[in-house]
Protein backbone atom coordinates (compact mmCIF):
# COMPACT_ATOMS: atom_id res chain seq x y z
CA UNK A 1 0.00 0.00 0.00
CA UNK A 2 2.69 2.70 0.88
CA UNK A 3 5.13 1.54 -2.02
CA UNK A 4 2.11 2.10 -4.46
CA UNK A 5 1.35 5.65 -2.72
CA UNK A 6 4.70 6.33 -3.28
CA UNK A 7 4.80 5.22 -6.53
CA UNK A 8 1.83 7.62 -7.41
CA UNK A 9 3.08 10.23 -5.96
CA UNK A 10 6.34 9.73 -7.86
CA UNK A 11 4.10 9.32 -11.56
CA UNK A 12 2.22 12.87 -10.42
CA UNK A 13 5.61 14.48 -9.49
CA UNK A 14 6.60 13.07 -13.33
CA UNK A 15 3.68 14.98 -15.26
CA UNK A 16 4.08 17.84 -12.76
CA UNK A 17 7.48 18.30 -14.06
CA UNK A 18 6.58 18.19 -17.52
CA UNK A 19 3.59 21.34 -16.62
CA UNK A 20 4.64 23.22 -20.08
CA UNK A 21 3.56 19.50 -22.37
CA UNK A 22 0.50 18.80 -20.18
CA UNK A 23 -1.12 22.28 -20.59
CA UNK A 24 -0.09 22.09 -23.84
CA UNK A 25 -1.05 18.88 -25.05
CA UNK A 26 -3.74 17.96 -22.05
CA UNK A 27 -1.09 14.10 -22.34
CA UNK A 28 1.34 13.73 -19.48
CA UNK A 29 3.38 13.31 -22.21
CA UNK A 30 4.43 9.30 -21.20
CA UNK A 31 1.87 7.61 -23.38
CA UNK A 32 0.05 6.80 -19.53
CA UNK A 33 -3.37 7.80 -21.20
CA UNK A 34 -3.04 5.06 -23.62
CA UNK A 35 -2.05 2.42 -21.37
CA UNK A 36 -5.06 3.54 -19.21
CA UNK A 37 -7.43 2.46 -22.09
CA UNK A 38 -5.47 -0.71 -23.29
CA UNK A 39 -6.34 -1.65 -19.56
CA UNK A 40 -9.47 -0.46 -19.17
CA UNK A 41 -10.81 -2.54 -22.15
CA UNK A 42 -8.74 -6.10 -21.12
CA UNK A 43 -9.58 -5.43 -17.83
CA UNK A 44 -13.01 -3.93 -16.99
CA UNK A 45 -16.39 -5.29 -17.19
CA UNK A 46 -18.24 -4.59 -20.70
CA UNK A 47 -21.32 -2.52 -19.98
CA UNK A 48 -20.53 -2.00 -16.26
CA UNK A 49 -19.83 1.67 -15.24
CA UNK A 50 -18.64 0.75 -11.91
CA UNK A 51 -16.13 -2.16 -12.82
CA UNK A 52 -14.97 1.12 -15.37
CA UNK A 53 -14.21 3.16 -12.60
CA UNK A 54 -13.12 0.71 -9.95
CA UNK A 55 -10.32 -0.16 -12.74
CA UNK A 56 -9.63 3.43 -13.49
CA UNK A 57 -9.00 4.49 -9.97
CA UNK A 58 -7.18 1.11 -9.27
CA UNK A 59 -4.82 1.75 -11.96
CA UNK A 60 -4.50 5.81 -10.55
CA UNK A 61 -3.16 3.85 -7.09
CA UNK A 62 -0.89 1.61 -8.60
CA UNK A 63 0.70 2.44 -12.07
CA UNK A 64 0.27 5.67 -13.14
CA UNK A 65 -1.27 9.18 -11.33
CA UNK A 66 -4.07 10.79 -13.49
CA UNK A 67 -5.96 13.41 -13.26
CA UNK A 68 -9.31 11.81 -13.37
CA UNK A 69 -11.90 13.78 -10.22
CA UNK A 70 -10.71 10.34 -8.70
CA UNK A 71 -12.48 7.96 -5.95
CA UNK A 72 -11.81 10.35 -3.06
CA UNK A 73 -13.56 13.94 -4.90
CA UNK A 74 -15.99 11.67 -7.02
CA UNK A 75 -18.66 11.33 -3.92
CA UNK A 76 -19.15 14.77 -4.00
CA UNK A 77 -20.07 15.01 -7.61
CA UNK A 78 -22.03 12.05 -7.09
CA UNK A 79 -24.19 13.94 -4.22
CA UNK A 80 -24.40 16.84 -6.17
CA UNK A 81 -25.78 14.80 -9.36
CA UNK A 82 -28.38 13.69 -6.90
CA UNK A 83 -29.20 16.90 -5.51
CA UNK A 84 -29.96 18.20 -9.34
CA UNK A 85 -30.95 15.33 -11.21
CA UNK A 86 -29.77 17.19 -14.31
CA UNK A 87 -31.53 16.35 -17.46
CA UNK A 88 -29.01 18.36 -19.84
CA UNK A 89 -25.14 18.30 -18.32
CA UNK A 90 -22.20 20.18 -19.57
CA UNK A 91 -18.80 18.84 -18.79
CA UNK A 92 -15.88 21.41 -19.80
CA UNK A 93 -12.24 18.95 -19.79
CA UNK A 94 -13.20 15.27 -20.73
CA UNK A 95 -9.26 13.84 -20.43
CA UNK A 96 -9.86 10.04 -20.62
CA UNK A 97 -13.66 10.12 -19.87
CA UNK A 98 -13.53 9.28 -16.13
CA UNK A 99 -16.03 11.65 -14.35
CA UNK A 100 -17.81 11.37 -18.28
CA UNK A 101 -18.60 8.18 -17.05
CA UNK A 102 -19.28 8.67 -13.20
CA UNK A 103 -22.06 11.72 -14.30
CA UNK A 104 -23.56 9.54 -17.28
CA UNK A 105 -24.62 6.63 -15.26
CA UNK A 106 -26.35 8.73 -13.04
CA UNK A 107 -28.49 10.45 -15.55
CA UNK A 108 -31.47 8.46 -14.81
CA UNK A 109 -34.13 10.55 -16.56
CA UNK A 110 -35.39 9.90 -19.85
CA UNK A 111 -33.61 11.39 -22.63
CA UNK A 112 -30.77 12.89 -20.54
CA UNK A 113 -27.44 13.80 -22.02
CA UNK A 114 -23.77 15.21 -21.20
CA UNK A 115 -21.78 17.25 -23.90
CA UNK A 116 -18.67 17.05 -22.94
CA UNK A 117 -15.89 19.22 -23.96
CA UNK A 118 -12.09 17.72 -25.01
CA UNK A 119 -8.89 19.86 -26.55
CA UNK A 120 -6.81 16.99 -27.22
CA UNK A 121 -7.86 14.55 -30.10
CA UNK A 122 -6.37 11.54 -28.59
CA UNK A 123 -7.85 12.03 -25.17
CA UNK A 124 -11.73 12.63 -27.41
CA UNK A 125 -11.14 8.71 -28.75
CA UNK A 126 -9.58 7.45 -25.43
CA UNK A 127 -12.67 8.56 -23.55
CA UNK A 128 -15.29 7.66 -26.49
CA UNK A 129 -13.99 4.25 -26.01
CA UNK A 130 -14.26 3.85 -22.38
CA UNK A 131 -17.37 5.52 -22.53
CA UNK A 132 -18.64 2.84 -25.04
CA UNK A 133 -16.82 0.48 -22.90
CA UNK A 134 -18.93 1.44 -20.12
CA UNK A 135 -22.02 1.59 -22.11
CA UNK A 136 -23.02 4.66 -22.16
CA UNK A 137 -22.37 6.27 -25.54
CA UNK A 138 -25.97 6.75 -26.20
CA UNK A 139 -26.01 9.28 -23.11
CA UNK A 140 -22.66 11.42 -24.17
CA UNK A 141 -21.15 13.42 -26.83
CA UNK A 142 -17.71 13.90 -26.90
CA UNK A 143 -16.62 17.24 -28.34
CA UNK A 144 -13.01 17.81 -29.81
CA UNK A 145 -11.78 21.46 -28.73
CA UNK A 146 -12.11 24.36 -26.57
CA UNK A 147 -15.29 25.47 -25.02
CA UNK A 148 -14.93 28.89 -25.88
CA UNK A 149 -13.99 28.50 -29.42
CA UNK A 150 -16.64 25.74 -30.11
CA UNK A 151 -19.45 27.59 -28.72
CA UNK A 152 -22.04 27.72 -31.40
CA UNK A 153 -22.10 23.47 -30.96
CA UNK A 154 -23.39 23.97 -27.22
CA UNK A 155 -25.66 26.02 -29.02
CA UNK A 156 -26.94 23.25 -31.18
CA UNK A 157 -27.06 21.02 -28.39
CA UNK A 158 -29.70 22.74 -26.50
CA UNK A 159 -31.45 23.60 -29.36
CA UNK A 160 -31.45 19.77 -30.32
CA UNK A 161 -32.05 18.57 -27.00
CA UNK A 162 -35.02 21.51 -26.50
CA UNK A 163 -33.82 22.79 -23.68
CA UNK A 164 -33.06 26.53 -22.68
CA UNK A 165 -29.76 26.13 -20.63
CA UNK A 166 -27.97 23.30 -19.12
CA UNK A 167 -29.12 22.05 -15.64
CA UNK A 168 -25.41 21.05 -14.59
CA UNK A 169 -22.07 21.91 -15.35
CA UNK A 170 -19.23 20.72 -14.67
CA UNK A 171 -15.80 22.42 -14.87
CA UNK A 172 -12.34 20.88 -14.99
CA UNK A 173 -10.47 21.98 -17.53
CA UNK A 174 -7.67 24.40 -17.10
CA UNK A 175 -7.69 26.67 -14.32
CA UNK A 176 -7.50 29.87 -16.12
CA UNK A 177 -10.64 28.92 -18.35
CA UNK A 178 -13.04 28.69 -15.04
CA UNK A 179 -13.94 32.28 -14.68
CA UNK A 180 -14.22 32.91 -18.49
CA UNK A 181 -15.51 30.04 -19.51
CA UNK A 182 -18.50 30.83 -16.42
CA UNK A 183 -18.80 33.69 -17.81
CA UNK A 184 -19.66 32.92 -21.37
CA UNK A 185 -21.79 30.54 -20.08
CA UNK A 186 -23.66 32.89 -17.84
CA UNK A 187 -23.61 35.97 -20.34
CA UNK A 188 -25.31 33.48 -23.32
CA UNK A 189 -27.64 32.40 -20.77
CA UNK A 190 -26.42 28.58 -20.93
CA UNK A 191 -27.66 28.70 -17.04
CA UNK A 192 -30.79 28.78 -15.99
CA UNK A 193 -32.12 29.70 -12.56
CA UNK A 194 -31.54 26.56 -10.29
CA UNK A 195 -29.01 25.01 -12.69
CA UNK A 196 -26.08 23.22 -10.86
CA UNK A 197 -22.35 24.26 -11.38
CA UNK A 198 -20.09 22.21 -9.85
CA UNK A 199 -16.12 23.04 -9.74
CA UNK A 200 -12.69 20.53 -9.25
CA UNK A 201 -9.84 21.58 -8.07
CA UNK A 202 -10.90 24.40 -6.21
CA UNK A 203 -8.95 23.95 -3.42
CA UNK A 204 -6.43 27.39 -1.82
CA UNK A 205 -3.11 25.28 -3.66
CA UNK A 206 -3.64 25.12 -7.52
CA UNK A 207 -7.23 26.19 -7.32
CA UNK A 208 -8.10 29.17 -9.47
CA UNK A 209 -7.98 32.41 -7.43
CA UNK A 210 -10.54 34.89 -9.66
CA UNK A 211 -13.00 32.00 -9.73
CA UNK A 212 -12.75 30.67 -5.72
CA UNK A 213 -13.17 34.63 -5.23
CA UNK A 214 -16.44 34.98 -7.48
CA UNK A 215 -18.05 31.99 -5.64
CA UNK A 216 -17.36 33.73 -2.46
CA UNK A 217 -18.45 37.11 -3.04
CA UNK A 218 -20.74 36.33 -5.41
CA UNK A 219 -23.54 35.03 -3.12
CA UNK A 220 -26.84 36.42 -4.79
CA UNK A 221 -25.63 35.01 -8.06
CA UNK A 222 -24.21 31.36 -7.00
CA UNK A 223 -25.42 29.80 -3.31
CA UNK A 224 -22.29 28.12 -2.72
CA UNK A 225 -20.82 25.15 -0.75
CA UNK A 226 -16.94 23.85 -0.71
CA UNK A 227 -16.42 20.42 0.51
CA UNK A 228 -12.54 19.96 0.80
CA UNK A 229 -10.84 16.64 0.00
CA UNK A 230 -7.64 15.79 -1.34
CA UNK A 231 -6.36 15.93 -4.95
CA UNK A 232 -6.83 12.70 -6.88
CA UNK A 233 -5.27 10.00 -5.18
CA UNK A 234 -2.62 11.86 -3.67
CA UNK A 235 -3.42 11.97 0.12
CA UNK A 236 -1.11 14.63 1.41
CA UNK A 237 -2.79 17.34 -1.53
CA UNK A 238 -5.26 19.22 -0.13
CA UNK A 239 -8.42 20.32 -2.39
CA UNK A 240 -11.56 20.85 -2.54
CA UNK A 241 -14.78 21.07 -4.57
CA UNK A 242 -17.36 23.64 -4.93
CA UNK A 243 -21.16 22.88 -5.59
CA UNK A 244 -22.69 26.12 -6.22
CA UNK A 245 -26.52 26.63 -7.41
CA UNK A 246 -27.19 29.60 -9.70
CA UNK A 247 -29.38 32.06 -9.20
CA UNK A 248 -30.45 34.65 -12.09
CA UNK A 249 -29.51 38.31 -10.45
CA UNK A 250 -32.60 40.52 -9.72
CA UNK A 251 -32.02 42.62 -11.59
CA UNK A 252 -32.74 40.53 -14.68
CA UNK A 253 -35.96 40.04 -13.58
C1 LIG B 1 -8.34 17.68 -15.12
S1 LIG B 1 -8.54 17.02 -16.70
C2 LIG B 1 -10.24 16.54 -16.73
C3 LIG B 1 -10.52 15.33 -15.89
C4 LIG B 1 -11.89 14.76 -16.08
N1 LIG B 1 -12.92 15.74 -15.88
C5 LIG B 1 -12.10 13.62 -15.11
O1 LIG B 1 -12.36 13.89 -13.92
O2 LIG B 1 -12.00 12.47 -15.52
C6 LIG B 1 -8.54 18.48 -17.70
C7 LIG B 1 -8.76 18.23 -19.18
O3 LIG B 1 -9.23 19.45 -19.76
C8 LIG B 1 -8.71 19.57 -21.06
N2 LIG B 1 -8.81 21.01 -21.39
C9 LIG B 1 -8.05 22.02 -20.91
N3 LIG B 1 -8.50 23.21 -21.36
C10 LIG B 1 -9.59 22.94 -22.13
C11 LIG B 1 -10.52 23.75 -22.85
N4 LIG B 1 -10.43 25.09 -22.87
N5 LIG B 1 -11.52 23.13 -23.51
C12 LIG B 1 -11.63 21.77 -23.50
N6 LIG B 1 -10.78 20.96 -22.83
C13 LIG B 1 -9.78 21.53 -22.16
C14 LIG B 1 -7.30 19.00 -20.97
O4 LIG B 1 -6.84 18.57 -22.22
C15 LIG B 1 -7.51 17.85 -19.98
O5 LIG B 1 -7.72 16.63 -20.65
Amino acid sequence: MAVAALSTTFSFLKAAMNKKELLATGQAGDGREKALLNHVLTTAEKGNPLSVLNVMDAYAKTSSWFMNIGDDKGPILDKALEKYSPGIVLELGTFCGYSAVRIASQLHNEGSKLLTFEMNPDNCNIARRIIEHAGLSSKVVVVEGKFNERLELARKFLKDMNSPHFNFVFIDHWKDRYMPDYLILKENAMLGNGSGVCADNMGAIMGPADFRKYVKTHPEELETSEFKSNAEYLWWFPDSVTVSTFMLPTKLY
